[in-house]
């Protein structure tokens, strides 16, 4: 068996198309950057080393591939003269014979299995260099390949530097390639800047090779879109289409009810068992996972958040949480990171949850923020309650413990606890703990002023309708004061 020595991928481009401050090849699909992408695609193929090419924000590219790739090394091509010089660079101090693999960091729809193909082929040709090439609907912008009459490979000219005869050819060079270490060194070395561009074309070694008498292969892939290179931001969206398709179609394989699956957005990584359904407009990113016959959508987003079994997450907002199971949530809430739901917990209309632990069965129906606290299990959160967990400094703890009845509108200004099975009355601000069983009352008593209306506002529709049902003007009386 062949074994691949190196992998190189050119990575050092602006991406001047994408008018952007992030490099190019950090823009992301699906979750991944781009390189990742293409850097995930080589990994089965296990090369003895990698390289990879970076010059426009080394370092922040630098950062994000070795978080994955710890094998990485970086080659800084500090000037970017073009792929012929990147992989010039990338030689240096490298293997002398072999075999080596050279592919772009912006085509991130690549796959192992097209690799592998692409690799096992080259192997079985026993030449010099292989180009992968594909058929495309719109070959713009892409470097065409040139057969001779014989059909065979003769070169690779870039769109720009092509005659209008070369432009109607629609066969493109993938920037995928393999090459025969030694045959590619001197090849490189021979480079020149004979183009429009002023750089040092890579592609320009297939046409030196061939004339050295070297045997250079075309091999065509099978599904173009696998080889869409990224240039500008349409490219980005297209291949993000794409690759969504797949996701999509590997969940729906998978047993996952996906409504509308061109508007479902969903990172690679993110596990979800079978039985799931997703309504439309939700997007679940980073390390999600839904377990059997949950709910999600329409328009939530989650993530990072962990969904237990038959648990719903309608028209919401989840983030850095866990969801027990046959949790409900939502519509329109928006539940934020360290928050953990139990088993049959709910969280209704407009609420925020924010660092909370709320128990099994709980509830937390309407127009609440909760932000800083325990909840027993079995508990109910009246209607607009707000957990005061912030005095302008620092952040305090409210404890709320099981079978609770918090009347609506109570403000719980932390740091406070109310007892288990204990009661607020509707309108309360709660500063001082309220023991088990009780019920905390702290609000001002109500008083009437009997004929005020009359008085005061004399001649309103208030005031005639009051009449009309019996209020006295002449009264003065004050109910409810001693
Ligand atoms: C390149 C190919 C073209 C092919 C296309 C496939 C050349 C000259 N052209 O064109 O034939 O059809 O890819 O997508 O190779 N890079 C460096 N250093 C540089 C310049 C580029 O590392 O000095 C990197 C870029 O970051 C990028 C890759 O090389 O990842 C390709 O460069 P790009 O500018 O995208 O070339 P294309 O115009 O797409
Ligand atoms: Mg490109």
């Amino acid at each position: 068996m062949k074994q691949l020595d190196l992998t190189i991928v050119l990575a050092a481009g602006e991406g001047k198309r994408m008018k952007s401050s992030l490099p190019k090849v950090l823009h992301q699909i699906a979750g991944r950057s781009l390189v990742e992408h293409v850097i995930h695609a080589t990994a089965p193929l296990q090369a003895t080393e990698l390289r990879v090419v970076v010059g426009a924000g080394s370092e922040l590219v630098k950062v994000q591939i070795a978080q994955t790739f710890l094998e990485a090394a970086f080659i800084l091509q500090a000037e970017r003269n073009g792929t012929g010089h990147a992989t010039q660079l990338a030689l240096q101090d490298g293997p002398l014979i072999g075999t080596v693999l050279i592919l772009a960091g912006d085509t991130p729809l690549l796959t192992a299995g097209t690799l592998q193909e692409f690799f096992d082929l080259h192997i079985d040709l026993d030449g010099d260099a292989s180009v992968l090439t594909a058929e495309v609907p719109d070959p713009f912008g892409y470097g065409r390949i040139i057969r001779g009459n014989d059909g065979e490979l003769e070169r690779i000219v870039e769109e720009r530097d092509a005659n209008s005869l070369e432009r109607e050819i629609d066969e493109i060079n993938t920037g995928v390639y393999l090459f025969d270490i030694a045959a590619l060194r001197s090849a490189v070395a021979g480079l020149e800047i004979g183009n429009s561009q002023g750089e040092l074309y890579l592609t320009d070694v297939i046409g030196l090779m061939k004339a050295a008498g070297q045997a250079v292969n075309a091999i065509a892939s099978k599904d173009y879109t696998e080889t869409l290179g990224i240039n500008d931001r349409s490219q980005l969206a297209e291949c993000a289409a794409i690759m969504r398709d797949r996701i999509n179609g590997a969940h729906m394989r998978d047993g996952v009810n996906i409504i509308d699956p061109t508007n479902t957005w969903i990172d690679l990584g993110v596990e979800i068992e079978s039985d799931v359904t997703i309504h439309p407009g939700s997007v679940i990113t980073g390390a999600t996972k839904i377990a059997t016959g949950a709910i999600i959508g329409p328009r939530s987003t989650l993530e990072n958040v962990l969904v237990g079994v038959g648990t719903e997450v309608i028209e919401s907002r989840v983030a850095g949480a866990t969801l027990g199971a046959a949790v409900k949530v939502g519509p329109f809430s928006f539940i934020r990171p360290g928050t953990n739901l139990a088993d049959g917990a709910k969280i209704g209309a407009y609420v925020e949850v924010k660092n909370a632990t709320i128990g099994a069965g709980s509830k937390v129906p309407h127009l609440s923020y909760v932000g800083d606290a325990t909840i027993g299990s079995g508990t109910n959160i009246g209607a607009a309650t707000i957990f005061v967990n912030y005095d302008g400094v620092d952040k305090h703890e409210t404890r709320i413990g099981n079978d609770v009845r918090i009347g609506s509108d109570t403000m719980l200004v932390a740091p406070v606890t109310v007892g288990d099975g204990a009661y607020t009355a509707a309108g309360s601000v709660i500063t001082e703990d309220v023991p088990p069983g009780s019920i905390g009352v702290a609000r001002a008593k109500q008083k009437n002023v009997l004929g005020w209306v009359l008085r005061k506002r004399a001649g309103s529709k208030s005031a005639e309708s009051a009449k009309r049902a019996g209020a006295e003007d002449g009264s003065t009386k004050v109910q409810g004061e001693a």
